[in-house]
């Protein structure tokens, strides 16, 4: 038996496991992996969180961010280039505690796929940011430059809601 004065003081650290999903993993959903990275980062909480990002669609496995969404999220300090894309797997829904869909196509993908038992894991991305009024992330893809601009206002405002609402949670 270890006596008590060299027992090491376990410390129980809660951590959160977070998906951001879209359809492709190309634009909205790694925008918001890489800029909620970067902020929560900047908050000191990413030690305690696993993030990662996939699409509902599997239209572009291992590929990085589209281009476009690669040069608008730089030009705010956002670096995507280390990701790739992969689609929704049935485990993300064991895994992670929140999967935050990024419009209502995306959001009723993950309700149905989802067991009855995960289905309280998944909610809207823009639920975070109530201040805007917004409850879609637009999907880009077909879109024009200001587009592009349009999904990293959304991205940052539901991020700082985010972390704020992590914050509590993790104490
Ligand atoms: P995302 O955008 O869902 O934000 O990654 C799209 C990317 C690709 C396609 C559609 C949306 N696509 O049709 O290939």
């Amino acid at each position: 038996m270890i006596p008590y004065r060299d027992a090491k003081k376990v410390e129980i650290r809660e951590t959160m496991k977070i998906l951001f999903v879209c359809l492709g993993n190309i634009c909205r959903s790694p925008t918001a992996e890489g800029v909620f990275r970067k902020k929560a980062a900047d908050a000191g909480i990413l030690d305690r969180l696993t993030v990662d990002s996939a699409g509902t669609n599997n239209y572009h496995p291992g590929e990085p961010p589209d281009a476009r969404t690669q040069v608008h999220a730089l030009k705010r300090g956002y670096d995507l280039s280390m990701l790739r894309a992969r689609a929704v797997q049935d485990i993300d829904f064991e895994q992670f505690d929140w999967l935050l869909a990024m419009d209502s196509l995306n959001y009723s993908t993950l309700l149905h796929r989802a067991e009855p038992a995960y289905r309280p894991k998944i909610r809207r991305f823009m639920e975070f940011a109530p201040q805007l009024n917004v409850r879609e992330v637009p999907d880009p893809y077909y879109g024009e430059r200001g587009d592009f601009e349009y999904v990293l206002d959304l991205v940052e405002a539901a991020s700082d809601g985010l972390i704020a609402e992590l914050k509590q949670r993790l104490g």
